[in-house]
């Protein structure tokens, strides 16, 4: 069967803060600048999903996109809409939640709910003109 790439798009609101509690405020500003502002700011994330594989003869899916809706709320929207994501999210309390581990913690989430057959691919927005991309490794 031929192989294909269904995507979903998905949206978040969200604080955080870019440091490292061992850096000075001096450091963390030269490294971050204003995304290390103790005040935190926000971001309108945009999350592409992509999963690739082939059409199931039966049902003519690659994968139930209302399923993947479904995941991506739980996941993903549920998870982090409307957070501070250094305070209340428990994996970016120790990690810092730059648009590149949002991507990859997103992924991480979603990969293991579909099935082994299927690539994954996350594209994270965290501005119009900033985003990320990761599939794995
Ligand atoms: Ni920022």
């Amino acid at each position: 069967m031929p192989r294909i790439t269904g995507y979903r798009k998905a949206h978040f609101n969200a604080a955080h803060r870019l440091y490292r509690s061992d850096w000075s405020d001096e450091k963390n500003l030269a490294v971050f600048g204003k995304c290390s502002n103790p005040h935190y700011h926000g971001h309108n994330y945009e999350i592409i999903v992509a999963v690739t594989g082939e059409i199931d003869s039966e049902t003519g899916y690659v994968y139930d996109l209302g399923k993947l809706k479904r995941l991506i709320r739980s996941e993903i929207e549920d998870a982090f809409d409307h957070k501070n994501l250094n305070i209340e999210v428990e994996e970016f309390k120790t990690l810092n939640p730059t648009a590149e581990n949002i991507c990859v913690v997103s992924y991480q989430k979603l990969r293991k709910h579909l099935p082994d057959s299927l690539e994954l691919e996350v594209t994270l927005y965290e501005t119009p003109r900033n985003f990320v991309r990761y599939s794995g490794e």
